[in-house]
């Protein structure tokens, strides 16, 4: 079976009671269910995986450079993750990267990504729905085989 990465960064483990009024009401667990709902179409696992450290997120790549495609929140690693910025590089399928809130309407410091150069594309604003977004994205781009 063929399996789509969708890694989540830090402080994302607490959705649904961290800043709300940001970031929505649903949960982590909700979001990797409605992943795997849409990807249940083309027949793919979902790995979902979140993890606070950025050592953790970057051997989460190393380990999954087999994967169909990803869909990844780097949370705020997307401002200075460089080390998972270098693990991406050499990640091989199309990923997007997610924002639940529009960063761009925020703090200044939130307005610069990274990763996004090297993303095949980015959805922010749209919260939880952006996830479903990316995922199907990912499967009009990748061919089925
Ligand atoms: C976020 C936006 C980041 O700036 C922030 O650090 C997060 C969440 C989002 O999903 O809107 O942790 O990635």
């Amino acid at each position: 079976m063929k399996k789509l990465l969708l890694l989540n960064g830090p402080n994302l483990g607490i959705l649904g009671e961290r800043e709300v009024g940001i970031y929505g009401s649903a949960t982590l667990a909700d979001i990797e269910r409605s992943v795997a709902k849409e990807a249940a179409e083309r027949n793919w696992e979902v790995v979902g995986v979140q993890h606070d450290c950025e050592g953790a997120l970057v051997r989460t790549v190393q380990d999954n450079y087999d994967t169909v495609g990803a869909v990844i929140n780097p949370g705020a690693l997307m401002i200075a993750g460089w080390s998972l910025r270098d693990a991406l590089a050499n990640y091989p399928r199309p990923w997007i990267e997610v924002h639940l809130s529009n960063v761009w309407a925020r703090e200044q410091f939130r307005h610069e990504s990274i990763l996004a150069p090297l993303a095949t594309g980015l959805i922010a604003g749209l919260g939880a729905h952006g996830y479903q977004l990316a995922t199907r994205a990912l499967m009009e781009r990748i061919p089925a085989e």
